[in-house]
């Protein structure tokens, strides 16, 4: 298979040098059993690439299991990773299977592997090292074949430095790295990322497909995407949302492009900065717009919701529970959107822990 068939097969958009470099040894290690770390800012293609890995391994017809270890609660991601026996602890009422254990055969994808505990970390080596280890409460070992797969966004060297993170692990772990530039980084995808995203969103929605100005899509190039590929797919989706004449212009990305806070996606942008009073007005105007529009389709959506409600009461009795996982889930789906997908800033807007953030975007499949 080839580079450019690798990429194709697998979904990964990008001609860049640093693309090419990563799928060629992507290609290379894949097929083999050794432990992959991969390296990246928020939304770059950590998952992406984790899969491309498991996909093209010997390992493909077994299953591929993503466990980030930042969403779990401390106290349970020893028992969700290796399993426990009935009775090991208050609340084990029966005996259960770990991560390691259903991926066997297969592949263990640890995301943010930075924020798992040293005392799991040490039992993580033990399983690389000699593909076993203990189910809490039981006496004798359990053997199994996993690849591991390791992401993070953190300097692992920093951690180890601050020693949050075992050297140990980190040497067998970093052996084949791949590092996976931010987009500001490799500018020359955006617009191909950008007709990708145009021409999926457009085609699963049946619409015709949106023209860029040159104007946004300059405005595209020079953006700072902090959230990465997964928010130039979440801007591109919102600005076709938003536009039905068929033209996605500068102003909307404009838009949704911008920080309630002066922060770094900014500095890369002085004309954001140097705005003559007109631009000013306008601007505003089409936020004040937007933020109508926004309102429209969200008293709409309140109606249609309000009817289906009505029709279901009539039909059957309405269970007390659902209103209020409804009321949950729009606000953390509002808080996500509204810090753009970073989900430190939206636990805080809810007021909840990171965790209980992650563990609710599971339940609720956002
Ligand atoms: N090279 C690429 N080509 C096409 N789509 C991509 C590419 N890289 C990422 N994506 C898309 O961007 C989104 C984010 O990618 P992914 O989930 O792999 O990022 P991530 O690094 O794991 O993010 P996070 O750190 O937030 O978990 C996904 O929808 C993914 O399909
Ligand atoms: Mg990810």
């Amino acid at each position: 298979m080839t580079v450019e068939q690798f990429k194709k097969e697998f979904g990964i958009i990008g001609k860049a040098k640093e693309i090419n470099d990563l799928v060629d040894i992507t290609m290379q290690v894949a097929p083999t059993d050794i432990s992959v770390l991969i390296y990246g800012e928020s939304g770059v293609g950590k998952e992406i690439f984790a899969r491309a890995i498991h996909g093209f391994s010997n390992r493909s017809e077994k299953q591929l299991v993503s466990v980030n270890c930042g969403a779990i609660p401390e106290g349970i991601l020893e028992s969700e990773l290796f399993g426990h026996k009935k009775g090991s602890f208050t609340g084990a009422i029966e005996s259960r299977k770990g991560y390691f254990e259903i991926a066997d055969g297969g592949t263990l994808f640890l995301d943010e592997i930075a924020e798992m505990p040293l005392t799991t970390q040490v039992k993580l080596l033990r399983v690389i090292e000699n593909k076993e280890f203990l189910r809490i409460g039981a006496e004798t070992v359990t053997k199994i074949d996993v690849r591991i797969i390791a992401a993070t966004n953190k300097d692992l060297q920093n951690e180890v430095d601050a020693k949050r993170f075992r050297e140990d692990l980190f040497f067998r772990l970093k052996a084949v790295t791949l590092n996976i530039p931010p987009l500001r980084k490799r500018k020359v995808d955006i617009f191909d990322l950008a007709h990708f995203f145009i021409e999926n969103y457009a085609s699963e929605n049946k619409i015709a497909e949106p023209k860029l100005t040159p104007e946004a899509a300059n405005f595209l190039n020079e953006f700072y995407w902090p959230g990465n590929i997964r928010e130039l797919k979440n801007t591109i989706e919102s600005a076709i949302a938003l536009n039905r004449n068929g033209v996605l212009d500068l102003n909307i990305f404009e838009i949704l492009t911008k920080r309630d806070s002066p922060d770094k996606s900014s500095q890369n942008l002085p004309v954001y900065l140097k705005k003559s009073p007109e631009e000013l007005d306008r601007e505003l105007l089409y936020r004040a717009l937007f933020e109508i529009k926004k309102d429209i389709m969200e008293l709409k959506d309140l109606l249609y919701k309000k009817n289906d409600f009505d029709y279901r009461q009539e039909n059957q009795a309405v269970t007390e529970i659902l209103p209020l996982q409804q009321t949950e889930k729009e606000a953390i789906k509002n808080a996500l959107d509204h810090s753009r997908g970073n989900k430190r800033n939206a636990a805080k807007l809810l007021h909840i822990s990171e965790r209980t953030l992650y563990r609710k975007i599971k339940e609720y499949g956002l």
